[in-house]
């Protein structure tokens, strides 16, 4: 396939990892030059300006800040033969439509960087049989029912920075007794990942929770201490409803 990306920074440099070796012929944007020069290194990615980006691509990856889109894409010869893919935050699809005009072919994902190896989720609305052939075999394609379902896995993405910053909390606490910062951090991530299925399907965490519920034991006393989190984490999530225009009316207390 025949795939452009315009805005060459991490997250194109993660998408393009994710599918080199794979056949395809690649051009990236020359912006950042730093990164479209370590890409061009790889089998099958060269750079090109922005409009040869999009005059020689069939599917075209939108990974620009989205001030920078509104400002470049009016100009770029996109054709009604292209299926457009954005995975900007702040770029809804009535927002892009007339950007990539005559395309009409216009989805939203959410990648993560690890999508350069692989096991990334990526949610997408509306959903599009391109992501599935570039990126379906080796991570999980979550189409979605509207773009309100869409925002609100943005919101939830946001999770991430948190937790990791709990995961670190706890290495320091543990490290501070074994005198050891790198086998504390081995043990963390090895104990989290080995709690976490392969693939939930629903109901698996619940499960996971119950079974660490002992009363009197240790996961259900820290649990308990941190039970004020809940509401934070609600709040914060909650804070996030005008900028990703999600609706006010599915409140859960
Ligand atoms: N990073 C993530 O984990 C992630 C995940 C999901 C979605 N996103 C979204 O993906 C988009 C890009 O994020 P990012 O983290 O990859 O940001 P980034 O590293 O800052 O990449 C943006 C790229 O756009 C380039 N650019 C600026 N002006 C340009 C122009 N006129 N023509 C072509 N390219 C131009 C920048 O080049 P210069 O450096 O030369 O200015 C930079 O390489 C954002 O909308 C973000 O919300 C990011």
């Amino acid at each position: 396939m025949r795939i452009g990306f315009l805005g060459t920074g991490e997250i194109t440099a993660a998408m393009v990892r994710g599918l080199q070796g794979q056949g395809h012929q690649i051009l990236v944007s020359p912006r950042n030059a730093q990164v479209a020069a370590s890409l061009a290194e790889l089998p099958g990615v060269s750079i090109a300006p922005n409009d040869r980006v999009v005059a020689g691509s069939d599917v075209i990856f939108l990974c620009l800040l989205a001030s920078v889109a509104k400002e470049i894409l009016p100009g770029l010869p996109f054709c009604a033969d292209h299926a457009v893919i954005s995975v900007m935050v702040d770029a809804p699809l009535a927002t892009l439509r007339p950007l990539c005009a005559p395309a009409t072919d216009i989805a939203i994902t959410i990648p993560l960087p690890p999508i350069a190896v692989g096991g990334c989720p990526l949610p997408v609305y509306p959903d599009t049989p391109e992501l599935h052939a570039l990126f379906g075999d080796r991570n999980l394609i979550l189409p979605q029912p509207s773009e309100t379902a869409l925002n609100a896995h943005l919101g939830a993405s946001a999770l991430c920075s948190p937790i990791l910053d709990q995961l670190l909390t706890a290495t320091d606490w543990l490290a501070g007794f074994t005198g050891n910062p790198a086998a504390a951090e081995a043990y963390i991530v090895a104990m989290i990942r080995a709690y976490l299925p392969e693939r939930a399907a629903g109901g698996d965490l619940s499960a996971g929770l119950q079974k660490l519920s002992t009363e009197g034991g240790l996961n259900a006393a820290l649990r308990a201490a941190m039970a004020p989190a809940k509401a934070d984490l609600r709040q914060g999530l909650d804070g996030f409803r005008p900028r990703l225009e999600l609706p006010d009316t599915q409140d859960r207390t």
